[in-house]
């Protein structure tokens, strides 16, 4: 790690829960006349990049979209590019991850990937699991509603089970059936490519979140446009309901 990490000065009101929606790398490609997975492969170096400057910066759970359950419908050859592209990423940053205390979190239907991928993954996860510098959650075969069934259907066993009473379920009780289960919610959502939509990432989680949507492509965006979304945020009022006025009080 760099001992002069950043000119942004750590603060009370840097976000603790970054998540990425990383898009634009087929059309990174395209402006170049290249392949798409060309796209994809400066997209893992923006991945590289964005990963080791949150974790400089103080950032302690990034989660980043990488493959949503929609991206399955794509063609063949370009899912089995990013499973192949995911397996190296896996491979050649765990010793990054080891030397940053950056543990290594994937949410998503996890079990519909490649088994090769599966395995590296877990190998990754379980060798990084007691590190506690910064959470890297990375979103694979995600689908926010598909979360959200789930979690559902898991309440309605308990409920079956004798284990839960249908009043008991609060949103924060539900929030622990979710993929996310004990992460706080993202303070700061970006989305590169400057396309204004969701595509079905953490719908429940995004409640509150403060939405940030940049015109650079994925693979273009790097440190400094990183930073420029956190000081962006920095000059957000978040006040949750609450007039302007509460919010200043609650804050002396
Ligand atoms: C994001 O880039 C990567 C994935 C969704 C896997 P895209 O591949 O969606 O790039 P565009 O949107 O076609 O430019
Ligand atoms: C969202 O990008 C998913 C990821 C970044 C992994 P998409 O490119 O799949 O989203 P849509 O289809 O434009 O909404
Ligand atoms: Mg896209």
């Amino acid at each position: 790690m760099s001992s002069n990490p950043t000119s942004l000065p750590k603060s009370k009101e840097l976000p603790h829960h970054i998540a990425i929606i990383m898009d634009g790398n087929g059309r990174w490609a395209k402006k170049r006349a290249l392949n798409r997975i060309k796209g994809h492969q400066e997209g893992a170096e923006s991945v590289r990049v964005i990963v080791r400057a949150c974790r400089e910066i103080g950032v302690k759970i990034l989660t980043l979209y990488a493959f949503s359950t929609e991206n399955w419908r794509r063609p063949q050859y370009e899912i089995k590019s990013l499973m192949a592209l995911l397996k190296r990423f896996l491979k050649s940053e765990r010793q990054e991850m080891l030397e940053n205390n950056i543990r290594l979190n994937a949410i998503g239907q996890i079990e519909r990937l490649p088994e090769d991928v599966q395995a590296v993954l877990n190998e990754t996860i379980a060798a990084t699991q007691h590190n506690r510098g910064m959470l890297l959650n990375l979103a694979l075969s995600y689908g926010s509603r598909d979360e959200i069934v789930e979690a559902a259907q898991k309440v309605a066993l308990d409920v079956q089970k004798g284990a839960l009473e249908p009043g008991d379920i609060t949103p924060g009780l539900f929030s622990e059936y979710l993929y996310t289960k004990g992460m706080p919610d993202p303070d700061l959502l970006i989305r590169t490519s400057g396309e204004i939509r969701i595509s079905n990432f953490l719908l429940w989680q995004i409640a509150y979140s403060e939405i940030y949507v940049t015109d650079p492509l994925w693979p273009d965006f790097r440190k400094e446009a990183l930073l420029e979304a956190i000081r962006d945020y920095r000059t957000r009022e978040r006040r949750f309901g609450m007039t302007g006025e509460q919010k200043a009080k609650s804050c002396t």
